[in-house]
């Protein structure tokens, strides 16, 4: 019988809990982006030692054949070494709670940034929301989908037990049915305030009609440019993250309205007729796709002020491109 990836994965995370106390670097870093030893604790953050043989020294020949096939260990010229070196470890658990990966963060400024467990049968990225266990396990039924590990662990800091995190990745309809399953009534996005944040905000609308039809009511937050979750909450603290939350929490209609002014402003002061029409365009798209009529998108812009930059000569195109381009 060959040893299951689950008890590789287990001892993995033991090892990298373990480590951790032992790196004055690493725990200068918890502090210096504010994750508290409670965090820690929740999420079971870790650290791989700053050496090529740490963990597979602790294996056995069969446990380090299941480590290489999921990533833990790699291979060269016959001599088997640590994936994960001198990173802060992020255990990625599955909604029940097992641990199915690892995020690993660099602690200098090494590429990548983030080294995550290869996919396999037990890691697929695109299936797993980081932090739904415990997010569920608070009972609460309205969640955040944010875009990162620290993210997740920076609002946990402030007591906002509620955060979940794709990992990089589209909010994918695997996704979409997990929030479902989990029996979550509301949730809310809430990406990078930057441009790939915003391509997230984008990737994710064709998920906003799949999780409205499984009874999932759906919003977005836009975060001030270059504000990560994290940064928001440790800079602002949570008072004002809750305030900003809940004056800035856009349904379907606004979220596409503001993407389309984001788009329209992209083109400078006075945008000529074709960055016009492709503003337009833009925005029909994005109704089709999430499935939200170009008339709650009117509505969006001539309710609210701040899209007032867009001329309504524009607005009265929407409309015109609905229609089916004739043969
Ligand atoms: P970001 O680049 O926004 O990183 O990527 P971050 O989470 O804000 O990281 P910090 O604050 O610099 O530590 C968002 C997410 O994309 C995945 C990670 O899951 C990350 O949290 N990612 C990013 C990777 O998997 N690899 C990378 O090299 C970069
Ligand atoms: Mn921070
Ligand atoms: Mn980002
Ligand atoms: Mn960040
Ligand atoms: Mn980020």
């Amino acid at each position: 019988m060959p040893v299951s990836k689950q008890v590789v994965l287990q001892k993995a995370a033991q090892f990298y809990s373990e480590s951790l106390a032992h790196s004055a670097d690493a725990m200068s870093y918890l502090q210096a982006r504010s994750l508290p030893l409670s965090v820690v604790d929740d999420m079971k953050i870790g650290y791989a030692p700053n050496e090529w043989d740490g963990f597979v020294s602790t294996l056995n020949a069969e446990e380090q054949a299941a480590a290489l096939e999921i990533g833990l260990i790699a291979e060269s010229n016959g001599r088997r070494y640590d994936s994960f070196r001198n990173r802060l470890i992020f255990p990625i658990r599955d909604e029940k709670g097992n641990v199915v990966g690892f995020g690993g963060r660099t602690l200098t400024d090494d590429t990548p940034k983030y080294l995550n467990s290869s996919e396999s049968d037990v890691f697929k990225k695109s299936q797993i929301l980081y932090g739904l266990d415990l997010a569920v396990k608070s009972g609460r039924k309205h969640l955040l989908v944010l875009e990162g590990y620290t993210d997740v662990c920076g609002l946990r800091a402030h007591d906002i037990n509620t955060p979940v995190a794709t990992l990089g990745t589209a909010f994918t309809e695997q996704h979409a049915h997990l929030l479902a399953k989990s029996n979550v009534k509301h949730v809310t996005f809430c990406f990078d305030g930057d441009k790939a944040g915003r391509d997230a905000a984008v990737r994710a609308m064709d998920a906003w009609a799949m999780l409205h039809e499984a009874g999932v009511e759906v919003g977005c937050v836009f975060l001030p440019d270059g504000l990560d979750p994290d940064e928001f909450v440790n800079s602002r603290g949570r008072e004002k993250f809750s305030e900003y939350f809940q004056s800035n929490r856009l349904d379907a209609a606004n979220s596409i309205a503001k993407l389309g002014v984001d788009r329209y402003l992209s083109y400078g002061k006075s945008p000529g007729l074709d960055a016009q029409l492709n503003c337009v365009a833009y925005i029909n798209d994005l109704c089709m796709t999430a499935d939200v009529s170009v008339e709650r998108v009117r509505a969006a812009f001539d309710a609210n002020p701040a899209f007032d930059c867009v001329q309504h000569s524009l607005l009265s195109q929407i409309d015109e491109f609905r229609q089916p381009p004739l043969e």
